[in-house]
């Protein structure tokens, strides 16, 4: 198996620019890889995505938001990233550990997300994952200039995405394969940060290049 590698972070964090420039990073060395996001990264899940994501007039409850993530993330995972991992690095934009902070509003939540992941997400963790770090103000402001309907979630309260980032920061604290980086700094500074960290570990055989 080779490593699943993701992404994380409050909105307008970087995360996407990020994941490219990596597997970008990836490419140049002809190390294989695919680069996917959730919710999404099949037709089907990108379907489901557009009911979870784009701003609506339906009250959904938490545990229906959750059900919604695991059918797409159940989907994407038994479609398109067990297959790859067998031959190459899948760099994915978001993952479990969004669930673990965003989905916090629901009862026992931890439990319900432990059971779902166990049952329908073959119990997989990455191996490596990048938690770019950014204050709610300032993301949110980033996000909000490019995104125009995928903003449901950007209308949340500002408390809400306050915990959502002090629960990635809680994430980060206790587990030693989650590296945080200051999302403020620049796009080039980020970049430089996350190759030399995979450098560091010796993550691939070879000397993986700056793409920036
Ligand atoms: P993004 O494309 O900007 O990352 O937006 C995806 C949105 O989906 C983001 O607001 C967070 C949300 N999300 C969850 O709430 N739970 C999850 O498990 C995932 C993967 C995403």
């Amino acid at each position: 198996m080779k490593y699943f590698i993701t992404f994380e972070g409050g909105e307008g964090s970087g995360k996407s620019t990020q994941a490219t420039l990596l597997s970008r990073s990836l490419s140049k060395v002809k190390e294989k890889n695919i680069l996917t996001r959730e919710p999404g990264g099949t037709i089907f899940s990108e379907k489901i995505r557009r009911l979870l994501v784009n701003k609506n007039k339906y009250d959904i409850s938490s545990d229906t938001e959750l059900l919604l993530i695991y059918a797409s993330r159940h989907e994407h995972l038994r479609e398109k990233v067990i297959p790859s991992l067998k031959k190459k690095t899948v760099i994915c934009d978001r993952f479990i550990h969004s669930t673990l902070s965003y989905q916090i509003n629901i009862k026992n939540f931890r439990q319900k997300i432990n059971f779902v992941h166990k049952n329908f997400a073959y119990n997989l963790n990455p191996d490596l994952t990048f938690l770019l770090d950014i204050s709610p103000e300032e993301g949110i402001k980033r996000s909000l200039r490019i995104k125009k309907s995928e903003t449901r979630f950007e209308e949340k309260s500002k408390n809400f995405h306050i915990k959502v980032r002090n629960t990635l920061l809680t994430l980060s604290k206790k587990d030693k394969k989650i590296l945080k980086i200051d999302a403020s700094q620049s796009k080039k500074t980020v970049h430089y940060s996350i190759i030399d960290h995979i450098n560091s570990k010796s993550f691939f055989k070879k000397l993986i290049p700056y793409s920036v």
